[in-house]
């Protein structure tokens, strides 16, 4: 395969027909077999790839160029997620528009050609795919718990989780319930993930002022996590923060899997554990 067909196929499996801004493929290359895929890679990581003899380094998070530039036009996938589920436009709006500002200036800041700039002079074929991955994820998570009886607990939810995703189950971290209690029922329940990073406080606001009972983030930062427990612990709404490498390893390996079934060796490090 080369990069593009191997692009072209981490889409087709999303069901998406563009490129988000958040993926790229940074050194092309052409016959490609042996894969070395993580979460994050670096320099020494793209030199450790080339001597270990690997044809292609795949990040799953933007690691510079435009997929660092222009990540927050993915953020924007938070919006549709929200209307989706009642929220209305306006408020959805608002509610990324901090997140927004932050990926623009954060991106603004980045130096972003410094990894790109040593695939080329190692003539290492490397990319990212990050927003298509993790709609595979999403798909999967929503799969089970926007599925579950409302009348479920909390913690039911989470050992159902645990139950059908084996990569909670063989991740060192625990799915955590940061905001509600265990006992609480899940009610409605909304999985907002693939939409370039979580949407902290504003984002989890907005679903549970509309109806939401309970978020599924990856991950949330402590302050919006404190926050969220401030305003939301006594409502019986309920926040249930899954894991970030468990979370983003369920994206990531039916896509291996995709790629072994073509014939690419593929070898998983930097936080990608097994299904
Ligand atoms: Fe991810
Ligand atoms: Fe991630």
């Amino acid at each position: 395969m080369n990069t593009d067909e191997i692009m072209g196929l981490a889409l087709e499996l999303a069901g998406l027909s563009e490129l988000p801004a958040d993926s790229q493929i940074y050194y092309p290359g052409e016959r490609i077999r042996k894969i070395l895929i993580g979460l994050d890679i670096g320099s020494a990581e793209l030199q450790l790839a080339k001597s270990l003899g690997f044809d292609l380094a795949i990040a799953h998070h933007p690691q510079g160029g435009s997929a660092s530039l222009n990540f927050a036009q993915v953020l924007r996938t938070h919006v549709r997620q929200m209307v989706q589920a009642g929220v209305p436009l306006k408020v959805a709006e608002e509610a990324i528009q901090e997140r927004l500002f932050e990926a623009r200036v954060g991106a603004h800041m980045s130096n972003y050609d410094h990894v790109p700039s040593i695939a080329r002079l190692l003539e290492l074929p490397f990319m990212n795919i990050h927003t298509p991955l993790d709609e595979l994820g999403r798909r999967r998570l929503a799969g089970v718990a926007e599925k579950a009886d409302p009348e479920m607990t909390v913690m039911g939810l989470v050992a159902l989780l645990k139950e059908k995703l084996p990569e909670f189950r063989h991740a060192q971290t625990e799915i955590d319930i940061r905001v509600g209690q265990p006992q609480n029922r899940i009610g409605r329940t909304v999985v907002s993930h693939g939409a370039g990073t979580n949407g902290g406080y504003p984002v989890a606001k907005a679903y549970f002022d509309h109806d939401i009972d309970t978020v599924i983030y990856i991950h949330c930062a402590s302050s919006d996590s404190k926050r969220l427990r401030e305003e939301f612990a006594q409502s019986g709404k309920n926040l249930i923060v899954t894991g970030h490498i468990a979370s983003d390893s369920l994206g990531i390996n039916p896509f291996i899997k995709e790629l072994e079934k073509r014939g690419m060796e593929v070898e998983r490090f930097s936080g990608v554990i097994p299904g």
